[in-house]
């Protein structure tokens, strides 16, 4: 297993990757940042319970990152749990970290076909009271954070990866279109928000890159108020240079802003019950964080470049465990929040 120490001074040490030695940046905990060797934002998911109990994880994410997302507690399920009830406690604990700390805020996410409380999908009312619904928990939300979130993700996953539309219950009881005015109210509560569509699978969906596309395209000539894409860029440890290509070419074609907004990679493809994150694997994995970052500042224009978030910090916070159901390694730091290599090949990908 690999090993990097924290130094009392800046320095570059080789530091050993079982047989294999590299080179990795050391410095003291008082300097450390990840974001300062960057030409464009980074920034990390935070989980709220971490954030409130664990010093360490605040520390790290203080330190290294300069953006931050809410993992969790902006989605509605946990802002809006009653029809007449919000719950703001756990989002303006981050609001309020975020201002303390000169981090950027990015609000994640508005609407959603996942994630929601029982009393919206168990909503019996008409379109009517279906579109009164959505536009006040959107304008609601947008109006509360106004001028402490600096953009949201308005929308997340209204494709499926063969570019058609998902179901979900804003489409089957507000039509497709509903999209737009999802856009439309946030801009009202918020004219100075940065307003994104999210997804994931750009990196290997033509059809889905296609879908968003037009998506954008048909947006711009209706006057619907988009400003940026993000690609949530959960990968693989063995996806190829030619899909990432592809994928930044799309975002840079649409002349949006682009924010690769919930990077990782994972690198137990076979779902492996008691899987060895082997020093193979690390470099491996490093090698595709240093592509991404790469191909984000070389094929992105600046002026696009709205930055690069990991989904959360650390191995041990990640969401890909639980959900492949077996163990994974896909962030920068480890369980202790140690430096892996990813981490220098993030700051690699970044000159
Ligand atoms: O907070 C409750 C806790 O009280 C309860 O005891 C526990 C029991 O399961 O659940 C906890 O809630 C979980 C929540 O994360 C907070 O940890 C939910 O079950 C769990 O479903 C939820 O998962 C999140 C998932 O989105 C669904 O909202 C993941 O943490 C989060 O990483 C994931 O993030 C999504 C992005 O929003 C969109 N893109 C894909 C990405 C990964 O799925």
């Amino acid at each position: 297993m690999f090993c990097i120490f924290w130094t009392a001074a800046p320095q570059m040490v080789s530091a050993s990757v079982g047989t294999i030695s590299f080179p990795v940046p050391q410095f003291s905990a008082a300097d450390t940042n990840l974001y300062q060797y960057l030409p464009f934002p980074m920034g990390a998911s935070v989980g709220i319970g971490r954030m409130k109990n664990n010093a360490k994880y605040s520390e790290v994410v203080s330190k290294e990152f300069n953006s931050i997302t809410a993992e969790n507690v902006m989605k509605f399920r946990a802002l809006h749990p009653a029809e007449n009830t919000f719950n703001w406690a756990d989002a303006d604990y981050l609001v309020d970290f975020a201002q303390k700390n000169g981090k950027r805020l990015h609000g994640h996410t508005l609407n959603w076909y996942q994630y929601l409380p029982a009393w919206v999908t168990n909503f019996s009312g008409d379109s009517i009271a279906w579109e009164n619904m959505l536009k006040t928990h959107i304008q609601t939300v947008v109006a509360h954070f106004k001028g402490k979130v600096t953009s949201w993700d308005v929308v997340n996953e209204y494709f499926n990866d063969d570019g058609t539309i998902r179901p979900s219950v804003w489409v089957k009881n507000l039509g497709p279109d509903y999209i737009a005015r999802c856009f439309q109210y946030a801009h009202e509560a918020d004219p100075d928000a940065i307003l994104f569509y999210n997804d994931y699978g750009h990196e290997y969906s033509s059809a889905k890159r296609t879908a968003i596309a037009n998506l954008v395209n048909s947006f711009k000539t209706r006057g619907v108020p988009i400003h940026g894409v993000g690609m949530q860029f959960h990968m693989t440890h063995t996806q190829s240079d030619a899909n990432i290509n592809a994928a930044m070419a799309f975002a840079a074609g649409t002349g949006l802003k682009v924010h690769i907004s919930e990077l990782d990679v994972r690198v137990n493809v076979n779902k492996v019950k008691h899987l060895i994150f082997t020093d193979a694997m690390a470099l491996q994995q490093a090698d595709r964080f240093r592509f991404v970052v790469k191909a984000y500042n070389t094929a992105i224009p600046k002026a696009q470049q709205f930055g690069i978030t990991t989904w959360n910090v650390g191995d041990a916070d990640s969401w890909v465990p639980s959900w492949q159901g077996a163990p994974d390694y896909p962030l920068p730091f480890d369980a202790n929040y140690l430096r892996k290599p990813a981490y220098k090949a993030i700051i690699e990908g970044g000159k």
